[in-house]
């Protein structure tokens, strides 16, 4: 594996390794237990990018719980660094598919509450200010969220999980629900942000193209049976520099593969 690519500007200082080591989550249902998922195994190191794909329902979000200590794991251990995860990190940001700013607030002062407690009021100003610089948003600064647009919004959430400059970044479907277009801005907006700022970055996404688009790694998770946990199937090394060709012929390969591994059968065009 190399990660030359996605750390060609040098490893943040803030980045640190994400260690799954054989962890198991189950949860308590009537009449039992349900297991989720099953010794899941792998490290992301400091600024490595890596995608969790696998068809709906089979535990990608419950993972990405895992590491941001949402959930209380039932097997294994979840490390940031050197530290296992027993709840919400302070070296961690979140992201999601929506982005949950708070309407009343400003723009500015959405992004500003991502900035780790105690921050100074003038280093403050000038950390969002710059956030918004990078997301191309200081503009819309003094904006209220019903202002702006969905994938606007979207923009100001990665700002606002930037703001405390993490660790480790994780992202649930962050840009599923917006358009074609957007999405593929926004794609180069995190590939901008992270060539800036490489943190560790892992990201669920059902979109096979984003995977192999954004990550050094793409996971692919799914179940042997129906009725069975979830468990790592493969993980697939994208060994692509950046910027990357959508259609370059290793990418579109490992496309196919991929898409037949989850069952999709692909439409000729
Ligand atoms: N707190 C919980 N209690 C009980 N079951 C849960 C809990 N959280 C998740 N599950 C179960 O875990 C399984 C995986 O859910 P999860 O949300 O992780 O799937 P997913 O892969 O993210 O799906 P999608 O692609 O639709 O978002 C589901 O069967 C869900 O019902
Ligand atoms: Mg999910």
């Amino acid at each position: 594996m190399t990660l030359n690519s996605a750390t060609s500007a040098g490893v943040s200082s803030a980045a640190v390794p994400l260690v799954f080591d054989t962890v198991g989550q189950s949860f308590a249902v009537p009449g039992g237990t349900h297991e989720v998922l099953h010794e899941v195994t792998f490290t992301a190191e400091p600024g490595e990018i890596i995608s969790v794909i696998g068809s709906s329902g089979c535990g990608k979000s419950t993972l990405l719980r895992a590491a941001a200590g949402l959930n209380r794991i039932t097997a294994g251990t979840v490390r940031i660094g050197e530290k296992a995860v027993t709840g919400l990190d302070p070296r961690v940001a979140i992201g999601f598919q929506e982005p949950r700013l708070l309407p009343w607030r400003t723009v500015a002062d959405n992004v500003a509450l991502g900035l780790p407690q105690g921050t100074k009021k003038s280093e403050g100003a000038a950390s969002v200010a710059r956030l918004l610089d990078l997301v191309g948003l200081s503009e819309y600064a003094d904006h209220r969220p019903k202002e702006i647009s969905g994938g606007m919004a979207q923009r100001v959430s990665l700002a606002r999980a930037l703001a405390r400059t993490p660790g480790v970044l994780l992202l649930d479907e962050p840009f599923g629900a917006l358009d074609a277009l957007t999405r593929i801005n926004m794609q180069d907006l995190l590939l901008d942000v992270h060539r800036q700022d490489p943190t560790t970055i892992l990201l669920v996404t059902h979109d096979v193209e984003e995977a192999l688009y954004l990550s050094n790694r793409v996971i692919v998770l799914g179940k042997d049976t129906p009725e069975a946990p979830a468990t790592i199937q493969r993980i697939v090394t994208v060994d692509c520099a950046h910027p990357r060709d959508r259609a370059d012929a290793e990418i579109t390969a490992l496309r196919s593969e991929l898409l037949a591994e989850l069952g999709v059968e692909e439409i000729a065009v």
